[in-house]
């Protein structure tokens, strides 16, 4: 399938930029009847031109041997390799700055997929907290049941908190990764990724480091590109801003070749894989990601200036609005190309204050998810943190007041007058 023509992302020494290489990177019209648009490939299976074919193209997928000069990996099966979802993988790979990229059934099947791959019974994951719920249920309540444990820092308590993290987790058994969610979810928390390589350095058992896993959603590969920053793999919910759209469910996981080998052997296996008509909705996605987040980062910077003067709000949580003193502002700055549109604001008051300006959103829609063209309102303490402890709730900042609203791409001056009234 690979022609050289459509992987060319220079003309003479110019490189050309991401929004420009997603309208036609890695497709030939030549081999579909020149369709302007990839076809979608809705098939189960390819059929191959001969026994040989076949054979070679499962000696490659299932790593028998080593690829030959110019030998390129065959069309087997949809669980193994699909057109649409390699040209998908391409463009996303560049958007994340990575050798190569996977896509996932959901955001949650790349980041337990990839955490399959590497964790080990008795081995330990250490993690920055808070992180979004599925996977704070996959870490302290799945894993342990395959006695992979998990050990915590908090994504605002800085360097000395992951460091002493790490050599708590280290007196428990073999750390097997570095989980870290950053910006967290809902609190915009920051973890230093840089540090983070470093502590994982200092982790290496045998020869082997364990790998730094981030968590890229909330910013997505517009305003963050943690492989760039010290992060070995970058697991991203595509269902928030690289769908854009609020209409499917998808994820990704992008690093280097090596780093995801493991990661395409285990997906192959669970099949947690995306299927073709979603990858290619990605693809028509990927057109206007820049577009619409920028267009969404500058709502967002309105809304959480508007919202930081009311008197009903009591603290907004836009990285945009980080104090100079704040403990995480240089590490905002050296890591993140924006703060991006999703955000939380607390209402002074309780979950009943919350609740009251929630109901009467009208134009700002009542739902978990972000990241879509349109503006979402959620309260994490009962949505989408409900299973934490509501202790550790509080301990993590995620408290009965707390609002997370994800900034889309209508006129801010509408939104600002849905929450005027809503707050009202
Ligand atoms: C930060 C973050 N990571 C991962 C996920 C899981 O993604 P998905 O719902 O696509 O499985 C979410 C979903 O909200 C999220 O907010």
């Amino acid at each position: 399938m690979r022609s050289d023509e459509w992987h060319k992302r220079q003309i003479g020494s110019h490189t050309l930029a991401p929004e420009t290489l997603m309208m036609g990177y890695g497709y030939d019209p030549q081999l579909s009847e020149r369709s302007l648009k990839p076809p979608l490939f809705q098939t189960s299976t390819f059929v191959f031109r001969s026994a040989e074919d076949g054979k070679a193209f499962f000696e490659l997928a299932y790593v028998l041997r080593q690829r030959r000069p110019n030998e390129e990996p065959g069309l087997i099966y949809s669980r193994i390799n699909n057109p649409d979802l390699e040209m998908l993988e391409d463009r996303l790979a560049i958007w994340d700055e990575a050798e190569t990229s996977l896509v996932f059934a959901s955001g949650m099947a790349a980041i337990s997929t990839t955490l399959w791959a590497y964790a080990r019974p008795g081995s330990v994951i250490l993690h920055s907290d808070p992180v979004y719920g599925g996977t704070d249920f996959l870490l302290k309540k799945i894993l342990p049941q395959f006695d992979v444990r998990s050990v915590s820092f908090n994504a605002e308590g800085g360097t000395d908190e992951m460091r002493n993290a790490a050599q708590e987790a280290a007196k428990i058994g073999n750390v097997a990764a570095v989980y870290l969610e950053t910006p967290a979810n809902p609190t915009n928390g920051i973890v230093d990724i840089a540090e983070a390589q470093r502590i994982s350095e200092e982790l290496s058992t045998n020869g082997r480091r364990p790998p730094v896993i981030v968590d890229n959603t909330f910013l997505g590969p517009l305003y963050q590109t943690p492989l760039k920053l010290g992060a070995d793999l970058v697991v991203t919910s595509l269902t928030k801003y690289v769908g854009g759209h609020s209409d499917l469910i998808a994820g990704g996981c992008s690093g280097s070749g090596k780093m995801l080998e493991p990661v395409r052997g285990m997906r192959t296996i669970l099949g947690t894989m995306c299927d073709p008509h979603t990858g290619w909705l990605l693809m028509r996605s990927l057109e206007t990601l820049k577009l619409r987040m920028q267009a969404s980062a500058e709502g967002a910077r309105q809304i959480a200036d508007y919202l930081n003067g009311h008197p009903k709000v009591a603290s907004v949580w836009y990285l945009g609005l980080l104090p100079t003193d704040h403990r995480d502002r240089d590490v905002f700055l050296r890591q993140c190309k924006g703060p991006g549109s999703t955000f939380s604001f607390e209402i002074k008051g309780g979950e009943a204050e919350a609740f009251a300006v929630l109901n009467r959103l009208k134009v700002i829609k009542l739902a978990v998810s972000l990241g879509g063209t349109e503006s979402l309102a959620s309260h994490p303490a009962t949505m989408t943190h409900s299973d934490i402890e509501p202790d550790e709730q509080m301990r993590l900042g995620i408290t009965p007041g707390l609002i997370r609203l994800s900034v889309g791409i209508e006129n801010p001056k509408d939104l600002i007058e849905d929450l005027a009234q809503a707050l009202g």
